[in-house]
């Protein structure tokens, strides 16, 4: 069979660990995806950075939109980052140049995802993001696959872990949160732009995904309820302690009565439960359907190989031919999220 070509854009963590994955297991890709899969040529913003990779064999563009134009890429991987910007315009590129796009970008998904799903299915391609939600979990999967013969009644989980890794760290240290962010700053946790993670907006786009699954409904960020963890205080983990409790920022998608309430926020969840153990680094979602009843997925939400095997298992699933609707339905079928604004018990 032909071979499935890539090109990959962004060098970083999750890109970088995508080429070794590629270059690790390239004999058992090919036997799953009934077809090699090779890289055309990749693209990033510091060409000479070391990062311990041979991309000799690879071409290399300057440009992303460049590399997602190639006749000899058939998939282009979005591995930037960003909602808007280059990220947004190379993919939308790609798919209108008739290119399926795997991508791990929750912001742009968050935000476009109703855009871009419509694009690749008007131009009969796919838009896959399983990376984009909770890293190595593969939710996105279970979600539009494993429990397609369920309603979704109910989706949460703890979806940033380095918020998680603060909380955690602020209980089993005795720190306060000034000083366990600043650890978590040295130790490379935190985006960029720390307000993406401690303020719940990192969280939040990936509730946004999860909730357009679970609901059939248009991805829908801005209809978030949103608060960060900046302002627990050790006193009130250590008061929610005392009452057999701790503090998670807990992501809640449900459909009520009265419309999708989304919620992130900072919430009391049992000490002794699933996600009252979770600790350091770990992300856990929970999915509730009306058939299956409660599944709990718990594993690693950020990091190389974690977010590179995600981005693996979409390629795979391309280089099969499955071509599924990105949100589990046609994105026309899609229902205008109408927001639940006041908070439900
Ligand atoms: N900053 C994110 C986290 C990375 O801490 O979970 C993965 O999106």
């Amino acid at each position: 069979a032909s071979p499935l070509r890539l090109g990959i854009a962004g060098l970083g963590t999750v890109g970088t660990g995508t080429v070794k994955i590629i270059q690790k297991h390239a004999a058992l890709l090919a036997l799953r995806a009934g077809r090699p899969i090779t890289v055309t040529a990749v693209c990033a913003r510091d060409r000479r950075k070391n990062r311990d990779l041979d991309l000799s064999g690879y071409g290399w563009e300057e440009d992303a939109r460049a590399l997602a134009l190639r006749e000899d890429v058939d998939v282009f991987v979005e591995l930037i980052g960003g909602d808007e910007g280059i990220a947004r315009e190379a993919v939308t590129a790609a798919l209108r140049a008739g290119k399926d796009v795997v991508t791990a970008n929750k912001a742009l998904l968050a935000i476009h995802g109703q855009e871009l799903a419509e694009l690749a299915e008007a131009n009969g391609r796919v838009i896959r993001f399983e990376a984009a939600v909770a890293g190595g979990i593969p939710v996105i999967k279970a979600m539009t696959e494993s429990l397609s013969g369920n309603e979704i009644r109910r989706v949460m989980g703890v979806m940033n872990g380095t918020c998680n890794y603060i909380l955690t760290r602020m209980e089993s240290a005795g720190l306060p949160y000034e000083e366990v962010f600043e650890e978590a700053r040295q130790l490379g946790y935190l985006e960029a732009d720390p307000t993406l993670d401690v303020g719940g907006i990192d969280a939040s786009h990936k509730l946004a995904i999860l909730s357009a699954i679970a609901f059939g409904t248009r991805p829908s960020f801005d209809a978030v309820e949103i608060e960060g963890i900046e302002r627990v205080s050790i006193d009130d983990i250590r008061r929610a302690a005392d009452m057999g409790y701790r503090i998670k920022l807990l992501g809640v998608a449900q459909m009520t009565g009265r419309g999708l309430e989304q919620r992130m926020s900072p919430c009391l969840v049992p000490a002794d439960s699933p996600l009252g153990q979770l600790q350091g680094g770990t992300n856990m979602v929970v999915i509730e359907g009306d058939a299956v009843g409660q599944i709990v997925l718990r594993g690693a939400g950020a990091g190389e190989g974690p977010t590179a095997s995600a981005v693996m298992s979409d390629v795979v699933e391309i280089a099969r031919g499955v071509r599924m609707p990105s949100f589990g339905q046609p994105a026309a079928t899609l229902a205008r999220p109408q927001p639940a604004r006041t908070a439900v018990p």
